[in-house]
């Protein structure tokens, strides 16, 4: 049984501790209730530590959105998994805004270190992949996706890679309003993302690995994505942000329970 993981990526926004924490204290005690469902709030950096103390001794755990792969050194500006791993029990790593072609330049091979370190500090790595919208058109899908997931576990053992979540993210899908169908979604889940792993490690293996939808994802589609037996879950940006993400995890939860 996979458990139902719903993450929040709040991306660069409520970055300030009183934003954060105003924020996270109105949607804590909600969220909470909602049984049979994983919460994991991922703000920035600057706002973990005081989203970490407001969500203490709640189901609730909480998230960074990157991690440099060494421990510590001359990296200004960066953040090592160490660092991270009293704050936070997760942590997005490889999101298309921080890939090549996205806003930043992490190669697959960077994205495969950054995994290794997160899971040598005790993090749950929230491995983001996703095709753009070229090569979703020129019918790549499967190989870019495949090759992702294949590059970034390719030096982990089957029981390190069962300790993973992954996120399929349509990078054409995310922030546009324009979600992918639930079908396709879990049609590319189903075959480039668990038919990798089930080459790569074995079939209990890619069976076991929790894998998230994301891209436009909100309180009117959640369900219908969670309908959907090979999506165990969502990465939500925007619509984490709302004060309406309890309706939406709560609505996560009676798709897979019902
Ligand atoms: P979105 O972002 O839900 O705003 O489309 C998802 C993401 O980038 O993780």
């Amino acid at each position: 049984m996979r458990t139902t993981l719903i993450a929040a990526n709040w991306k660069m926004n409520l970055g300030t501790p009183s934003a954060a924490v105003e924020f996270v204290g109105r949607t804590r005690h909600p969220l909470s209730e909602i049984e049979g469902v994983e919460v994991v709030i991922c703000p920035p950096f600057t706002a973990l530590a005081a989203v970490e103390e407001t969500l203490r001794g709640t189901r609730l755990r909480v998230g960074a959105k990157n991690a440099h792969s060494q421990a510590k050194g001359a990296f200004t500006g960066d953040v090592s998994a160490p660092m991270l791993a009293g704050l936070c029990t997760h942590v997005i790593l490889g999101h298309s805004e921080r890939r090549a072609g996205g806003s930043l330049d992490e190669t697959d091979e960077a994205i495969r270190r950054k995994v290794e370190a997160a899971l040598a500090n005790g993090l749950v790595p929230i491995l983001c992949v996703g095709e753009n919208l070229t090569q979703n058109e020129a019918g790549e899908t499967s190989t870019i996706v495949g090759g992702q997931v294949r590059t970034a576990l390719a030096d982990l053992s089957a029981e390190q890679t069962r300790g993973c979540v992954i996120a399929y993210e349509p990078i054409w899908a995310i922030g546009t309003g324009k979600a992918a169908t639930p079908a396709d979604a879990n049609l590319t889940v189903a075959l480039a993302i668990r038919g990798t792993l089930a080459e790569q490690f074995d079939e209990p293996t890619a069976q076991s690995v929790r894998v998230l939808y994301g891209g436009s994802v909100t309180v009117e589609n959640i369900a219908d994505f969670m309908a959907m037996p090979d999506l165990d879950g969502a990465l939500v940006g925007g619509a984490s942000l709302k004060d309406d993400f309890p309706e939406l995890v709560r609505r996560a939860a009676n798709a897979k329970s019902g």
